[in-house]
This record gives structure tokens, sequence and C-alpha cells, in this order.
């Protein structure tokens, strides 16, 4: 999509699901619950949350659990993903998206026209394309050309 059909109702609709989705955050360990919306191409929103584990590696974070959720249901064209998280559930500041997850974002989505939607709260938002916050990164096309 481009960044002027990210209108404000679609960015507060993303955030709302995904500060609805935060109690589910499963984070024993950490205590630092992250959840993410993602809206796919055909509106359709997939949402997930961090899953921790004892043995600490398998941890999922919140936004590939939203693209595998999308992914292993058929789904894989992405248009923009909001992100809220913080320790003990409480939204203060900006939760960035890991390495991981950024590159799993690469994947599915075209960095000019993917959209990251950080937020504190549905009045306070930051809208990054993936270029932006993953520049240089290395794409299946990289594979084919
Ligand atoms: N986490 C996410 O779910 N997403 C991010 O973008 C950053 C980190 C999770 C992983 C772990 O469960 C907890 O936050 C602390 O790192």
């Amino acid at each position: 999509m481009k960044r002027e059909e990210l209108t404000e109702e679609i960015c507060k609709n993303l955030i709302r699901k995904a500060e609805e989705t935060l109690p589910y955050a499963y984070t024993p360990y950490s205590h630092f619950k992250v959840a993410a919306a993602l809206l796919a191409k055909d509106g359709r929103i997939y949402t997930g949350c961090n899953i921790e584990n004892a043995a600490y590696t398998p941890t999922n974070c919140a936004e590939r659990t939203a693209f595998f959720k999308a992914v292993s249901e058929g789904n894989s064209c992405f248009q923009a993903i909001a992100i809220v998280g913080g320790r003990e559930g409480k939204i203060e500041r900006f939760c960035s998206p890991c390495g991981v997850c950024r590159q799993v974002m690469m994947e599915f989505c075209s960095p000019k026209e993917f959209f990251v939607i950080l937020a504190v709260s549905q009045e306070n938002y930051r809208i990054y394309s993936l270029e932006e916050i993953l520049p240089l990164g290395f794409s299946p096309k990289d594979l084919s050309d």
C-alpha cells in the first residue's frame, strides 16, 4: 500500500486489536509483553503475541506469531502491522521489532509498501516503512536476480 492509504482509522483499528491481544502474551520469564496486529492485503487482520519457553530459545515474538498464523492459513500478502508492548504489559514507550522479525517481514512484504506502526496508544503512534527500519535488507529477490 501507499503511505497515504494508511489512514488514521486503519491505524487506530490495528492498534486497538494489538492492545486487545496483549493480555494473551505468555511471558513468565521476561514479563515483557508484546502484541501485534497484522493487516493482510485482503483486509483480514491476524493478531499475535510473544510466547516464551522455559528453554528460552524457542520463544516466539509477537510479530512472528502474527505472520506465521497468517501464512499457515494461506495468507501471505500484507500491508501493515501495529505493535505494542512493555514490561508487565504496561505500554509506556514504542516497542520496536527485533532483527529476526524484520527479516521475516522482508520475506513476505515489499520494503517500500509495508508499514510498521509503533504505538503507545491509539493517539500516539509512529509509522515507518519496512525499508526505513531494515535498510539494504536481504530478500527472496536476492536469490533469484
Ligand atoms: N519481543 C517481541 O515479542 N517482539 C519484539 O519486537 C521484541 C521482543 C519479545 C521476545 C521476548 O518474549 C520478550 O519480548 C523480551 O525480549
